[in-house]
């Protein structure tokens, strides 16, 4: 019985540890929630409170574990991602809610785009 509890950190640890290397599946739920509560906005501000923490989401996304042979298109993909959502918010700044909405449109093709990517054998 103590030999099991002085292991547990040990247990702990290992299972804890693929989870701090962490891969895609974290970031990209937040970023599909903030999506869809940024497109739900009904005002300004709230569309930028949620395309801002995609943003993050997204410098997260890029320091994750990615399968090595797929990782340039990955992050080229990331940063196109993130091209768009400054695109949004700057047209957010400049009172265009309509251009805003417009970018925020093509980060829904982008991800359709590298989601058929990532989806590709080799
Ligand atoms: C353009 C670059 C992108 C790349 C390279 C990419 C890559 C990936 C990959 C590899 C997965 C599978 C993760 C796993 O289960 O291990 C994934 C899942 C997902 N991605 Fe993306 N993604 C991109 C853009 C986006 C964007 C823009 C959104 C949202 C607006 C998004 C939302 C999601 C969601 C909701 C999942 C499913 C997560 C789950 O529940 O398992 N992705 N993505």
């Amino acid at each position: 019985m103590l030999k099991t509890v002085r292991l547990l950190p040990l247990m702990f640890g290992l299972i804890t540890l693929p989870a701090l290397a962490g891969d895609l599946e974290q970031p990209m739920k937040k970023m599909g929630f903030n999506y869809k509560q940024a497109t739900k906005a009904s005002d300004p501000a709230a569309m930028e409170k949620y395309i801002t923490q995609m943003r993050s989401e997204i410098d997260d996304a890029k320091t994750r574990t990615m399968p090595t042979a797929k990782q340039e298109k990955f992050l080229e993909g990331l940063n196109e991602v993130q091209g768009e959502l400054d695109a949004s918010l700057a047209a957010l700044k400049a009172g265009d809610e309509a251009k805003a909405r417009e970018h925020l449109a093509k980060v829904n093709d982008l991800k359709k785009e590298y989601h058929k990517y990532a989806k590709q054998k080799g």
